[in-house]
């Protein structure tokens, strides 16, 4: 369904990803852990189509992407439930009522961006990526603005409606423990010239217990430590 060979980019002289080879199944939460400035939100533009210039080739099958991007991007002058409904005309009102009460949004549903905290506008912004019916959702940093348990209550909503669409998601995150809650696989992303470092399967993806978050936790840590 979406697959990179060899791919590599530059900016300028600076090289970012060099020779990256990924290949996503239909269905899965792949997700990408790395650092700042590995190059993952580069990655997730050229997926996406808005960076067109880099080395090797995207194999993507998918028709309609939705992209949450690592700032929420709402349009300043529309209110909350218009932000989420403009992306797709043919939404029903039940629609739209379910994704604003997944996301917790139905009390604030006529606030307008700029009334809203950060946390808030990160989940206007996950609502009208899901709105927009995608077959391929590239989240990039989806959480970060969100305390604990907000995020795990977002993270539990993210995954009801992964079951009841089963769309492909690339899922980009620095945070070990999102990974581990959502993945089926994770892909370690170092700074270039480390690059992709491993892939890591979850044997009982979504249904870790904490003892066996503990367990992958320490072996990526590990890892991780041992090769970067
Ligand atoms: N438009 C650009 N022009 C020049 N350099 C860029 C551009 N966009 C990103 N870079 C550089 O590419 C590298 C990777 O950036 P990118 O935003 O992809 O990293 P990231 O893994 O998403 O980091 P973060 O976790 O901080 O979001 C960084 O060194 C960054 O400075
Ligand atoms: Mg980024």
């Amino acid at each position: 369904m979406l697959e990179l060979k060899n791919l590599g980019k530059f900016y300028s002289d600076q090289k970012i990803l060099e020779n990256l080879n990924l290949s996503i199944e239909p269905g899965e939460i792949f997700c990408i852990l790395g650092p700042s400035g590995a190059g993952k939100s580069t990655l997730l533009n050229i997926v996406a189509g808005i960076i067109d210039s880099y080395d090797g080739n995207v194999v993507n099958d998918a028709k309609r992407i939705g992209y949450v991007f690592q700032e929420d991007r709402l349009l300043p002058w529309m209110n909350v439930e218009d932000n989420i409904k403009i992306v797709n005309d043919a939404l029903t009102s039940q629609e739209i009522s379910h994704l604003l009460i997944e996301m917790e949004l139905v009390k604030d549903k006529n606030k307008m961006p700029h009334e809203l905290s950060g946390g808030m506008r990160q989940r206007v912004a996950i609502a009208r990526a899901f709105a927009y019916k995608p077959d391929l959702l590239l989240l990039d940093e989806p959480f970060k603005s969100l305390d604990y348990s907000l995020k795990s209550k977002m993270i539990d909503a993210l995954l009801r409606l992964w079951n009841e669409t089963e769309i492909t998601v690339l899922f980009v995150t620095h945070d070990m423990d999102e990974a581990l809650w959502t993945a089926d696989r994770i892909a370690l992303l170092a700074k270039h010239p480390k690059g992709l470092l491993d892939i890591f399967s979850i044997e009982n993806p979504r249904a870790l217990s904490s003892e066996d978050v503990i367990r992958h936790k320490n072996s990526i840590k590990t890892y991780w430590e041992e090769s970067i």
